[in-house]
């Protein structure tokens, strides 16, 4: 293997059934609805790609970023918005979708002001979800693969701005 700290965890073809398992979960219960898709930064940017080309309904995607403070391995709790969307969401069927959740603190944080802003219907869609992690209850609506508490990185995760563009998803040693 290439990188010799990386050890496989998942591959391109069980990455690819899950991401078209989610599309089809959402094509069902969006039927023609519109949809605003909400990336999140940077994470997010692989998995919003593969994802949306799934999508059926109308879709208009916009992005945002958060900044957590804390270690890259755990949040805090204290998060920020540093890149707002541009699109107005009020009145609008919005779904988040996210890279990973861990604590939860991200994903509570950017739903609740979201929410703030009127949407007809806000959800959230993560492909990994470390669900033993949780610091705060935090429940998305669709998920990808259920993980381990183990650092992951590849399809779009970092590990200090590294290893994001790896096809395949990876745990560090
Ligand atoms: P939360 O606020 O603790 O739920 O953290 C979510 C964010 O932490 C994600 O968007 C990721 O940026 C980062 N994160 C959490 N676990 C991992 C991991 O295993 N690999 C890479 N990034 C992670
Ligand atoms: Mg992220």
């Amino acid at each position: 293997m290439k990188y010799q700290d990386l050890e496989l965890v998942y591959n391109r073809e069980f990455i690819a059934s899950q991401v078209g398992r989610l599309g089809k979960e959402i094509n069902h219960d969006y039927r023609e609805r519109e949809i605003i898709v909400v990336g999140v930064l940077k994470g997010a940017f692989i998995f919003l790609s593969d994802l949306v080309r799934h999508l059926t309904p109308p879709v208009k995607i916009d992005l945002v970023q958060l900044a957590s403070y804390g270690s890259s391995a755990s949040s805090s709790g204290i998060v920020e918005m540093r890149k707002d969307i541009n699109l107005s969401i009020q009145g609008k069927d919005v779904l988040i979708v996210e890279d990973i959740v861990d604590s939860g603190y991200s994903l509570e944080f950017l739903y609740q002001r979201l929410l703030s802003r009127g949407p007809r219907s806000l959800k959230t869609c993560v492909f990994l979800d470390k669900k033993e992690r949780r610091a705060i209850p935090f429940d998305p609506n669709y998920v990808g693969i259920v993980v381990a508490d183990r650092f992951l990185v590849g399809y779009g995760l970092d590990h200090d701005e590294k290893y994001r563009n790896l096809p395949e998803i990876y745990a560090v040693r």
